[in-house]
C-alpha cells in the first residue's frame, strides 16, 4: 500500500508522511522530478502526491511522464502557488484532487484514501474508519517548530511536557501525539489534576482497593492502569498537591503503581504527556513543585506560542472555526479579508480559545453572509463594554495579572483572591469614614461584626490604614 510523495519541504513532507502512515499507507518520499521518475520506473505506487515547484522542474508540466509510466495511478497535487492558474493547470492534468497550501492535512489523508479506494486502504473491511490526522490549524513559523517536535515523539515513548498559556492548544497537541503515534490503538486517558480534590488524587491516578478508606465500597482502577497500552495525559500538572507529586514521581521512576490500600505493585505501560499553563521554575524555587518531578516530565518540552506571537495563523483559524460552527448548525458565514486582518490585529489574551468563542458568536450574530471588519469591530466594542462596564475593567486586568503571577496552589485560590480583593476595598472604606468601623460597615453594606472579623483575619489595623493614605 505505497504512496509516492514528491515534496522538497522537509517539514511539510514529515507532516504529510505521518498523516498518511496513520491512514495505513507506506510513504516513499523524494524531493525532485528526476527521483520521482526513477522510482516510478522501478515500482508501482497506489497514488502520487506531488508538489508543483520542485528544484529541477514543475510537477504539473512534467505530469506527462507520470502518465506514461503509471497510467492509472491517481495524482494529488499540492501547491503553494494559490493562483487560479495553478488550479486550472492542475485540473487540466486530470489530477484526482488539487490542494492549495495551506491545506487541511486531515482532508489530504482522506482524499488519498478515497483515491486509492477505501476498502483496500486498511486491508479491507474498515472503510468507515475515523479520519485521523493533525487537527492543528496554522502554518506560521512558530507552529512549524511545534509540528516538528510532535513528529519527533511519535515513534517513541518519551515523556512530553506541553507548555503554553491557557487556550493555546495544549490538550489538542497531547491528543495529536496520541492519535498520530504508535500507541493510537490504545486508550487516551486525560486527567485534570487541578480538578480533583487533593485527597482523591492518589485514588484517581493509582486506583484503590475495596475498603481502602471510608467510601471505597469497591475496587477502583486508576487512570494509570486505565491508560495501559496507550497515553496518559496529565493536565494542569502545576496545580498538583505536593503529596500527589511525590507519589507520581515514584510511579514514573518505578514504572509501577500501587493502588491505595493495596499491597501489590502493578506494572504499567503508559506514555505520559503532561501539560501546564504555569511557569514551573519559580514554583520549584519556592518549593511548590518538585524539581525531580520536573526533570522526569520535562524530557521533551513542547512550548505552544501565544496566539499574538503567530498572528499569521489567525485568519486560517478563524475560517476553520466558521466551518466548525456551520457543522454544528450555526449559519454558514464567510470571512472577508479586511475582517480577517482586523482579527489578526487583536491581542487574544485568551488565545485560540478566546478566538474560537468570538468566531462562534460572530457566526451567530452576523446578519450578512460575509463577515466584514465593521461587524467585527462592533462585536469587539460590545464585548469590551460588557466585560469592562461598571468600572470593572481595572479589576479584570488586576485579577488577570494576579492569576498569571503565581496564584496560590489549588484549593486555596478563592480564599486568597478574596483576601487580595478585600484588603484594598476595606482600606478605601476606612479611609473614607476616617477609620470609623461602624460607618465603614454601613458604607460597604455588610455587618459590623463581619467587617471586624475580616479586618482581624487580614491583620488590617484601621488606624494604620489611615496613616498610610
Ligand atoms: N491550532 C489549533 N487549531 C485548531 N483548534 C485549536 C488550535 N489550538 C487550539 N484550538 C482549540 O482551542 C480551544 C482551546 O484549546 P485547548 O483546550 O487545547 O487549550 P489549552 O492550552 O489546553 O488551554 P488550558 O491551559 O486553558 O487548558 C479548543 O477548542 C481547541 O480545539
Ligand atoms: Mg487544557
Amino acid at each position: 500500500m505505497s504512496v509516492l510523495l514528491v515534496e522538497d519541504d522537509a517539514t511539510i513532507a514529515i507532516v504529510i508522511t505521518t498523516a498518511l502512515e496513520a491512514e495505513g499507507f507506506d510513504v516513499v518520499r523524494c524531493d525532485s522530478i528526476a527521483a520521482r521518475d526513477r522510482l516510478l520506473q522501478e515500482r508501482r505506487f497506489k497514488a502520487l502526491v506531488t508538489d508543483v515547484m520542485l528544484t529541477d522542474g514543475d510537477g504539473i508540466e512534467t505530469i506527462g511522464t507520470v502518465r506514461a509510466l503509471a497510467p492509472d495511478m491517481p495524482v494529488i497535487i499540492l501547491s503553494a502557488q494559490n493562483t487560479l492558474d495553478t488550479a486550472v493547470r492542475a485540473s487540466d492534468t486530470g489530477a484526482f484532487e488539487y490542494f492549495p497550501k495551506p491545506f487541511d492535512i486531515d482532508e489530504l489523508a482522506r482524499t488519498v484514501r478515497q483515491a486509492v479506494g477505501s476498502a483496500s486502504a486498511r486491508g479491507g473491511g474498515e472503510d468507515e474508519a475515523p479520519a485521523v490526522g493533525l487537527p492543528l490549524v496554522g502554518r506560521s513559523a512558530p507552529m512549524q517548530v511545534v509540528y516538528r517536535m510532535i513528529t519527533r515523539v511519535l515513534r517513541n515513548d518519551l515523556t512530553v511536557l506541553v507548555l503554553g498559556e491557557s487556550g493555546t492548544g495544549k490538550e489538542l497537541v497531547a491528543e495529536a501525539i496520541h492519535q498520530l503515534g504508535h500507541r493510537k490503538d490504545g486508550p487516551f486517558v486525560a486527567v485534570n489534576t487541578a480538578a480533583i480534590p487533593a485527597e482523591l488524587i492518589e485514588s484517581e491516578l493509582f486506583g484503590h482497593e475495596k475498603g481502602a478508606f471510608t467510601g471505597a465500597v469497591a475496587r477502583h482502577i486508576g487512570k494509570f492502569e486505565q491508560a495501559g497500552g496507550g497515553t496518559l495525559f496529565l493536565d494542569e500538572i502545576g496545580d498538583m498537591p505536593m503529596q500527589a507529586q511525590t507519589r507520581l514521581l515514584r510511579a514514573l521512576q518505578s514504572g509501577t503503581v500501587r493502588r491505595v490500600g493495596g499491597r501489590e505493585e502493578v506494572r504499567v505501560d503508559v506514555r505520559i504527556v503532561a501539560a501546564t499553563n504555569r511557569d514551573l521554575e519559580p514554583m520549584i524555587a519556592v518549593g511548590t513543585f518538585r524539581e525531580d518531578l520536573f526533570y522526569r516530565l520535562n524530557v521533551v518540552p513542547i512550548t505552544l506560542p501565544a496566539l499574538r506571537e503567530r498572528a499569521d495563523d489567525i485568519p486560517a483559524l478563524a475560517r476553520h472555526f466558521l466551518t466548525l460552527a456551520a457543522a454544528e448548525g450555526l449559519p454558514r458565514r464567510q470571512l472577508s479579508d479586511d475582517g480577517a486582518a482586523l482579527l489578526a490585529r487583536q491581542p487574544w489574551r485568551g488565545n485560540v480559545r478566546e478566538l474560537r468563542n468570538f468566531i462562534y458568536r460572530l457566526a451567530l450574530l452576523s446578519r450578512e453572509d460575509s463577515i466584514d471588519s465593521e461587524t467585527i469591530a462592533g462585536l469587539i466594542a460590545q464585548t469590551r463594554r460588557s466585560e469592562g462596564d461598571a468600572d470593572g475593567a481595572g479589576i479584570d486586568t488586576a485579577v488577570e495579572h494576579w492569576w498569571s503571577s503565581g496564584r496560590p496552589p489549588s484549593g486555596q485560590v478563592y480564599d486568597a483572591a478574596l483576601a487580595a480583593f478585600e484588603r484594598p476595598l476595606f482600606i478605601a472604606a476606612l479611609r473614607e469614614t476616617s477609620g470609623n468601623q461602624l460607618r465603614a460597615a454601613q458604607l460597604l453594606g455588610i455587618n459590623r461584626n463581619t467587617l471586624r472579623k475580616r479586618l482581624h483575619d487580614l491583620a488590617i489595623d484601621p488606624q494604620e490604614s489611615l496613616r498610610r493614605s
